[in-house]
């Protein structure tokens, strides 16, 4: 596996491996990596015949009083494990190169992120489109990969290719977990013992939307109230939503109607941990 730290070098080496008929897969993380992020680099080396992973910890998604600095960092262990997953090259462009001074440009879709996190997180999309928007014309990838985990990122990522042309598929991979259930993300670290113990409620109570929806229920409100009574009742959990939505414009649904695709999702603080967690049904 090859390191590459500058934009030019990734820009050349990509149009190199284009300009001999070989297909790029990019899997942009913000490192820190785990079995999640991994599965994309699988997905991706089985569609493709180059894998590119790029790590930037973004600061353009982080809002003012949100954890940029102290994200989780460790590039000489995520060089170990995207290599033995398979990856091509990795590339790791620094911020004063991604975000030069007088950096003016945003890439921002509308409509789609003022609901669920983008309600939370009010300029986080417009950095997460930017900055994926800059990876994809330096990484030139004929597809990109992105995990279910983050449900809206992924409509959100699949509108603006959409909406701008651009020429390149939107791979999703499933939501990776821990043995007990919790969805496995790089902010898993931040938990104490306590709140790591408490967070298996949130997949328990997703697991429980399911069955109350197989069992015949059609009302969200009763779907998310018993899923707010499991979660309130463990003392660090702090719900910022809980959301049943239509799957592809993420709005609200009070009923679930026949051949619709429905999104339950949520996020919930333990502490100053904020975790999101969701699961797609077909009605
Ligand atoms: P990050 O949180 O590092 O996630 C990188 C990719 O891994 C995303 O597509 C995310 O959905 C996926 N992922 C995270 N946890 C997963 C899990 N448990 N199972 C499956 N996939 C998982 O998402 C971002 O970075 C950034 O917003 C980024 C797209 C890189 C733009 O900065």
């Amino acid at each position: 596996m090859k390191v590459v730290a500058s934009v030019r070098d990734m820009q050349e080496i990509s149009q190199k491996i284009r300009s001999e008929g070989k297909k790029i897969a990019l899997v942009p993380t913000m490192g820190f990596l785990h079995d999640g992020h991994l599965s994309l680099i699988g997905i991706a080396r089985k569609n493709a015949d180059v894998t590119v992973t790029s790590i930037f910890v973004n600061p353009a998604q982080f809002g003012e009083n949100e954890d940029f600095q102290k994200y989780p960092r460790d590039l000489e262990r995520d060089k170990r494990l995207s290599e033995s997953a398979g990856c091509d090259f990795l590339f790791t462009p620094s911020s004063d190169e991604v975000y030069p001074g007088n950096f003016v440009t945003f890439v921002s879709v509308e409509e789609l992120t003022s609901v669920l996190e983008g309600a939370s997180r009010p300029t986080h999309f417009r950095g997460v489109t930017t900055v994926v928007a800059k990876l994809f014309n330096i990484v030139k990838p004929h597809m990109a990969v992105f995990g279910q985990k983050d449900a809206q990122q992924v409509a959100v990522v699949k509108r603006m290719a959409r909406d701008l042309n651009l020429d390149i598929d939107i791979l999703v991979g499933p939501i990776v977990r821990e043995k007990d259930g919790l969805a496995m993300s790089s902010r898993n670290v931040y938990l104490s013992p306590a709140e790591r113990a408490e967070s298996i409620v949130l997949s328990r109570s997703l697991q429980r939307a399911r069955e109350l929806i197989e069992g015949g229920e059609r009302q969200s409100s009763a779907i998310k109230s018993e899923m707010t009574k499991l979660i309130s009742a463990k003392p660090s959990a702090r719900i910022d939503y809980i959301s049943v939505a239509d799957s592809s414009s993420l709005q609200e649904i009070d009923n679930l109607k026949p051949g619709s695709e429905v999104l339950i999702s949520l996020a919930v603080r333990f502490g100053s941990t904020r975790l999101i967690d969701n699961f797609l049904l077909k009605i």
